[in-house]
């Protein structure tokens, strides 16, 4: 790996930018946040910064979702696994979070709120465009290192991300690190036929990635789940009603086009689970009636979609199957997740959810590589540099010339 790492630096009594993805699931209802994985992930990280002064940046949320909130309930989180007080301050770069990184003293944390709170971490930057942002300009001079540790977040060009390391000596934190070890060496052994299994509910993100996919040869067979496999059955006129999602005409249609281009790639539900007064409800895909909710993938489907995945070469699956927290809704996901399991191939499985129920079935030692990213792993499969390493890359080689 050209990119640098911890052990590069001597990090005692530095002052550290650390990036990481503490960007959890928060349940709509309460506002609380429903699954912690991203935020044990980082504590490795944190642990390692123990003698710096250390200050944590994340993203929550995207501006106008559900999940868009501040870090407060994470502060609470963070500091009871590594059983410690962590300053929070509700601001991101004002005269506040300035004077609070100032004052920062050795083995003292301080978390910054939701830096999508800033405006320009919503949009995507060249290196050099993002290190003249006025995120960057106002907070760069305050540190001496950038460690980027996000690596479900490595393929946004965001300030936080491609812009401190333009303008400051940078490194790959534990995870990142990890990630792109492992993942070269998946890369090096992953052999035909390419098995992508692919749920979720980003389904813009995951239209683009897929035709990606397709053309550089990394997928042979694409099994579509969850809410982008609906979005698929209704380009193929199989659903007869709207599904009420965000952008529905515009996927829709990109759905149609990829299965007019490709139409021998993708393999979509033949049954499904609907969610009827609470209950689940199998039914054929012909039967549906406008409104039913799909909720999940039926057993006809589970069965063919697992004989799929036992003859690939390699298999990767990212994004549940259904709406797996409801345990009635969740055959797909486990029944798919067993599959890849026990299949022969080279595994690698994706994304919060799925890392939730394979720990839960017990399955995690079978799977060659769990990843903490979603989109940004279909990008890094596609063979397409993410902006988060050329950025590492970029730091290490002006890093060497100094
Ligand atoms: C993710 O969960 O995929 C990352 O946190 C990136 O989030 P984003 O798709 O909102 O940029």
């Amino acid at each position: 790996m050209k990119v640098l790492t911890l052990d590069d630096f001597d990090l005692k009594g530095k002052t550290v930018f650390l990036r990481v993805d503490m960007n959890c699931p928060i349940d709509s209802n309460t506002m609380e946040i429903s699954g912690t994985k991203r935020i044990e992930e980082a504590i490795e990280t944190i642990k390692a910064l123990d003698q710096s002064k250390l200050v944590i940046a994340s993203h929550q949320g995207r501006v106008g979702n559900d999940d868009y909130t501040g870090m407060d309930k994470h502060v609470k989180v963070l500091e009871k696994l590594l059983n410690k007080k962590i300053k929070y301050v509700e601001d991101v770069i004002g005269q506040s979070a300035q004077n609070e990184i100032k004052n920062l003293q050795n083995g003292e944390i301080l978390l910054l709120d939701n830096l999508r709170l800033c405006a320009e971490e919503n949009y995507e930057f060249s290196p050099d465009d993002a290190s003249n942002t006025i995120m960057v300009k106002r907070l760069a001079h305050l540190f001496d290192l950038c460690v980027l540790d996000s690596f479900p977040s490595a393929h946004r060009s965001h300030p936080s991300i491609v812009g401190f390391p333009h303008v400051l000596p940078a490194c790959a934190g534990r995870i990142v690190e990890r990630e792109v070890r492992n993942l070269d060496e998946i890369m090096t052994v992953a052999k035909a036929p390419h098995v992508i299994v692919l749920g979720g509910s980003k389904v813009p993100d995951r239209l683009e990635a897929i035709k990606m996919l397709i053309k550089t040869g990394r997928a042979d067979h694409v099994l579509l789940t969850g809410l982008i496999g609906n979005v698929f059955m209704r380009a193929q006129a199989r659903v007869k009603y709207p599904l009420g999602i965000k952008r529905e005409d515009e996927v829709v249609a990109k759905a149609h086009a990829l299965i007019g281009e490709y139409p021998d790639v993708f393999t979509t539900p033949v049954d499904v689970a609907i969610d009827k007064d609470g209950q689940r409800v199998d039914m054929d895909v012909r039967d549906l009636q406008t409104g039913d909710k799909i909720y999940d993938l039926g057993p006809k489907t589970i069965d063919h979609y697992s004989k799929i995945i036992a003859s690939a070469g390699t298999v990767f699956i990212s994004g549940p199957a259904g709406f797996f927290e409801k345990k009635d809704f969740s055959l797909g996901t486990r029944g798919l997740l067993n599959a890849v399991a026990n299949s022969m191939a080279t595994s690698l499985v994706s994304g919060g959810h799925l890392t939730t129920a394979l720990k839960e079935q017990g399955l995690e030692e079978k799977i060659n590589h769990i990843s903490t990213a979603g989109g940004a792993l279909v990008l890094y499969l596609t063979g397409e540099k993410l902006p988060m390493i050329k950025a590492l890359e970029s730091a290490a080689s002006k890093h060497k010339s100094d």
